[in-house]
């Protein structure tokens, strides 16, 4: 039976080729008069989309200010920078031009504009939620997060090696403007590692144990080859805007809650589990989730064996006979081989880290404290079966 749902996705989405050169005049539609924008490395500031935005600002007669240096994983101390030049410099809107890393930091920035008297660490911590945002708006330049729809930001504390998630509808962007041939610059394994990404917003979601919708069913599996056919092309033929296309829309539309209709509130312990690898190891998001997963397929699949029967022969395309716990693992098995199809690891030693059994144990913790209560609908988890999880994976 469908469970009751509320669907809320108010970004608007401005999609293709030379779309960025509309930035001003959209940022004014919203209001913005002083923007800061906010940028990774050197990835916008070498394909140029940089400087076209700031162009297309100034054309607008809108005044802006930059902030660059986010880093994969993004750093609370960098929000705080953002903070400190928000104050200095009156801003009224934050510009994200990057991924996930970059408008999740564009995200907490805005929180912290927008209660200046707060700290916004405490959003992370949980022990506060918030009443303000200052608008965010971005030029998505990788398709993976879903942080161009989504209503999450995702911030790592250094010194405590502590990677948050904070939840709210109010930082939804006002607009998300995706080109897909800014995608085009990629290195192959953030392009690879994005659609482990995307699939898993969409799989978290299908793999439950709550409600039941035909429809959302179908966008999720119809979602899922997509993502998997494309990934596919990609890897051999990186420049192909069609395919960089069809990724990057399935990017907004896993993480901006459709595929999630209807079926309550997905499992998400995949995300959970990572983050803390993220939080200790600095690993890329997206091959950290897909080094993960087998093993907790592998762990769960029993507690939502309908789920994965359904997933082995409508997403990865089992046809042959068995009883259903066969038909489940060949499904997970034909995962494993899909991600190193596409040069993805499937376990911790694939993806280059070691973790001790202490470091583990370390790990279980800290996610079961980041949880609270919500451990999974595919199998609720304990620390045990956390530290299973991690074990299997080495
Ligand atoms: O820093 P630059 O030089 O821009 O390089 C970036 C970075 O090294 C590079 N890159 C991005 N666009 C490029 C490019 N290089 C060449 N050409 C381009 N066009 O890609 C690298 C990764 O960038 P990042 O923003 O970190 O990628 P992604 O979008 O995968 O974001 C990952 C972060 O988002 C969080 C993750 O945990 C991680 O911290 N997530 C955020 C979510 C959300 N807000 O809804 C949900 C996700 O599940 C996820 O947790
Ligand atoms: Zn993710």
């Amino acid at each position: 039976m469908a469970s009751n749902f509320e669907f809320y996705s108010p970004t608007r989405v401005i999609f293709g080729k030379g779309t960025e050169q509309r930035v001003g005049a959209l940022v004014r539609e919203y209001g913005g008069t002083r923007v800061l924008i906010v940028y990774g490395g050197k990835s916008a500031v070498r394909s140029g989309v940089l400087d076209r935005a700031e162009n297309s600002l100034a054309e607008a007669g809108i005044s802006s200010w930059t902030l660059g240096g986010v880093v994969p994983n993004p750093h609370l101390d960098k929000v705080y920078e953002g903070i400190c030049i928000g104050k200095e410099n009156s801003i009224d809107f934050l510009l994200a031009v990057g991924g996930g890393s970059v408008i999740d930091t564009a995200k907490a920035i805005a929180y912290g504009l927008a209660e200046p008297e707060k700290d916004v660490w405490e959003l992370y911590e949980h022990t506060r939620t918030a009443r303000k945002c200052l608008p965010v708006a971005s030029i998505l330049t990788i398709a993976a997060a879903g942080s161009e729809t989504s209503n999450s930001s995702v911030i790592t504390r250094v010194d405590t090696h502590q990677k948050r998630a904070y939840n709210d509808d109010i930082s939804r962007p006002k607009f998300a403007i995706m080109d897909p041939e800014l995608t085009k610059t990629l290195p192959d394994y953030q392009t690879e590692s994005g659609c482990a990404d995307i699939m898993m917003h969409t799989m978290e979601r299908y793999f439950t144990n709550g409600g039941n919708m035909e429809l959302t069913d179908a966008l999720a599996e119809g979602l899922l080859r997509t993502v998997m056919k494309n990934a596919v092309i990609l890897h051999t033929d990186p420049a192909n805007y069609e395919a960089r296309a069809e990724v990057m829309w399935a990017g907004s539309l896993s993480h901006n809650g459709l595929t999630g209709c209807g079926i309550a509130s997905g499992d998400f312990m995949s995300h959970k589990l990572e983050h803390e690898m993220g939080g200790m190891f600095d690993v890329t998001h997206g091959a950290g989730l897909a080094a993960l997963w087998p093993s907790w397929a592998r762990y769960v699949y029993k507690d939502c064996l309908p789920r994965f029967v359904r997933f082995a022969r409508n997403v990865m395309g089992v046809t042959t006979d068995g009883t259903d716990e066969e038909i489940a693992l060949k499904g997970i098995d034909a995962m494993v081989d899909f991600y190193h199809s596409i040069g993805m690891p499937a376990s911790f030693h694939e993806l280059g880290i070691d973790p001790t059994d202490a470091q583990i144990d370390e790990m279980a913790r800290r996610c079961l404290e980041a949880s609270g209560s919500a451990l999974g609908s595919a199998k609720k988890l304990s620390l045990d079966d956390m530290i299973a999880i991690y074990r299997a994976a080495n």
